[in-house]
């Protein structure tokens, strides 16, 4: 076993005995569960995807459908005209609560119910199945394989969903769904049946964390400002009235399930996914949540905490036939042009007068404007020659 791996394995152990909580029973089907799974995976940079305790059980995507629901509509209509119809605040209300914007009937945020509703409902399509079609290919993409609904727990759900029936049917008064009732609210309900492995949601926590792109396929699913506003939004409202509290102790953007999933992103570290049925009172999986608290207590992942490779370049220096050359890269951020440029400063002050520095920036991953901007002016005022090369 990869030490990777023999760490997710030992988080695992350490909270395995907590029974507290137990399965959502308001959907009738979810009840039929074993409330013992558990399991955990993480994916990294490389697409390698590491998992264990009951990593092939399926279970239902439920509320974790969301965000990736929001991607898909974002990616298509654009943010500003997304808003006009859910808002961006957390609710710090209860995941179906019914509660609507005063005046105008816009949800609080796209993670409650009827923000999840009214996002499901800009969904274009002539019917549900076309609509699901749409949605579970985005929700694939994200995942690397294809997924499919468990007709069982679709059937349940819209047997028993007459609470979020209401609130459609409320926010289609307002105008904030356009579509017939139906066809948001039997989408939105097939959406949440979706089946998945904590695998899944692991990759499909990775495709946020490197900026849209799935790093086991390769494939770019949505835009890096896509992906981007979806984690906003997952981290002031995905715990639902238990986001501010999470943030807190977590620090990662994440997004629960009924069914027991939670999914949290690492952005450009890790994915990571925990799967375990038994709820808390904010219908939030309890190990589930221990295990992406350690994880990221133990990997030192809160988003939060200074994390030096922002402000650290790698400068590399060496001599070659054509004179002295100063190799960037890593990230080029504005505190680290800052340090650039003192380590410039010295070589170029103590070059001999007919040097020529060569300032070699193609290997850099990541540029930041104001960063480049700051350096090519300050290059301009160092003494000797140096030609920087982008
Ligand atoms: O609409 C519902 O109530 C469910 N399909 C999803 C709710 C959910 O997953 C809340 N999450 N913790």
């Amino acid at each position: 076993m990869d030490p990777i791996t023999a760490l997710l394995a030992q988080v695992l152990d350490d909270i395995r005995g907590d029974d507290r909580g137990a399965p959502a029973s308001y959907i009738p089907e979810l009840a039929t569960v074993d409330p013992d799974h558990l399991a955990f995976g993480v994916v990294g940079p490389r697409g390698r995807i590491r998992s264990v305790g009951d990593d092939e059980v399926e279970f239902t995507i439920q509320s974790i459908s969301k965000p990736f629901v929001l991607a898909h509509v974002l990616a298509q209509r654009g943010l500003s005209d997304v808003l006009t119809r859910v808002g961006a605040e957390p609710s710090g209300e209860p995941f179906n609560a019914i509660s609507l914007e005063e005046g105008t009937g816009r949800p609080a945020n796209p993670m409650v119910n009827a923000g999840a509703i009214a996002t499901t409902g800009m969904v274009p399509g002539d019917d549900v199945a076309s609509r699901t079609e749409s949605v579970l290919a985005t929700l694939s993409a994200f995942a690397g394989r294809r997924l499919r609904v468990d007709e069982d727990v679709y059937h349940s759900e819209s047997s028993t969903g007459d609470r979020n029936r209401a609130l459609a049917h409320l926010m289609r008064s307002y105008g904030i769904i356009d579509a017939p009732v139906d066809l948001a609210v039997e989408t939105y309900f097939r959406q949440c049946s979706i089946l998945v492995t904590v695998r899944d949601l692991a990759v499909m926590a990775s495709t946020l964390a490197f900026g849209g792109v799935n790093p086991v396929t390769g494939d770019r699913v949505v835009q890096e400002r896509v992906a981007r506003d979806v984690l906003s939004i997952m981290s002031s409202c995905g715990m639902y009235d238990f986001s501010g509290e999470w943030m807190l102790r977590v620090g990662l953007p994440a997004k629960s399930g009924v069914s027991g999933g939670v999914l949290a992103v690492a952005p450009s570290q890790f994915g990571v996914a925990a799967f375990s049925p038994r709820l808390d009172e904010h219908g939030n999986s309890v190990r589930g949540q221990a295990i992406v608290e350690t994880l990221s207590d133990r990997m030192g992942m809160h988003l939060l905490e200074p994390h030096e490779s922002i402000s650290q370049p790698i400068v590399d220096v060496s001599e070659t036939s054509d004179g002295r050359v100063i190799r960037l890269s890593g990230e080029l951020g504005f505190a680290a042009a800052e340090r650039v440029l003192v380590v410039l400063r010295d070589l170029a002050t103590m070059a001999p007068k007919d040097a020529v520095l060569l300032v070699d920036g193609r290997e850099l991953a990541r540029t930041h404007p104001a960063a480049m901007v700051a350096l090519r002016s300050e290059l301009e005022l160092l003494p000797g020659t140096i030609r920087f090369v982008e």
